[in-house]
């Protein structure tokens, strides 16, 4: 690029060097809003569950999203060994659900509040979900602290109340969604 085409906007931070950046990557990113869910599952009799914003789809053909978790997570290893979870949209009502999955007490405490259930793919499932993805992990990819775990999409349960409310997370507080309408 040459010097004509370079151009630094003033008042713009700009940040390089490694551990600046890394501090200023969890600014940014704080400023990213993101659909909170619960992602859950079952191994050897044992629920555990994890609080999320890092899930996306990931194709709808097939149908596949990604979740990226940390991998000292209490509920990694169980996710992995079990070859399943499942993706639990929150709603505004589930904002003290969404705290409490991400403190302790770990494993099936956290799953004392909460309408859960079994569901068909043997899956916790929280009713009242704006939806209820259940996956087969089909691909792990292992990047620094957490793997991206590729979930290949086995059975859905989608709530059809209409508007919906979803959970969003954005600069370390939950909130809601308003539409911008004319
Ligand atoms: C709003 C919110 C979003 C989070 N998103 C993620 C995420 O996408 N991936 C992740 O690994 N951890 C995420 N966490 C952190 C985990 O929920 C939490 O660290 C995890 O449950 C670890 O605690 P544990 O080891 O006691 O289970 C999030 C936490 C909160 C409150």
């Amino acid at each position: 690029m040459s010097e004509a085409e370079l151009q630094v906007r003033p008042g713009v931070e700009r940040v390089d060097d490694a551990q600046a950046l890394q501090t200023s990557f969890r600014q940014a990113m704080r400023r990213l809003a993101g659909g909170v869910a619960l992602v859950s599952t079952v191994h050897d009799g044992v629920r555990h569950g994890m609080t999320v914003t890092a899930v996306t789809s990931l194709t709808m053909d097939p149908p596949a999203l990604v979740v990226s978790v940390n991998r000292h997570a209490s509920a990694f290893d169980a996710l992995v060994l079990s070859g399943r979870f499942c993706v639990n949209l929150l709603t505004q009502q589930h904002a003290d659900l969404a705290a409490a999955f991400a403190r302790k007490p770990d494993g099936d405490a956290r799953f004392a509040n909460g309408a859960w259930r079994i569901n068909e793919a043997g899956l916790p499932t929280l009713d009242g979900s704006v939806a209820s993805i259940s996956c087969r992990v089909h691909d792990l990819v292992e990047y620094g602290t957490h793997a991206i775990l590729i979930g290949a999409v086995e059975h859905l349960e989608i709530e059809p109340q209409q508007p919906m409310a979803p959970l969003i997370f954005l600069s370390g507080q939950f909130g809601g969604f308003w539409p911008l309408t004319a």
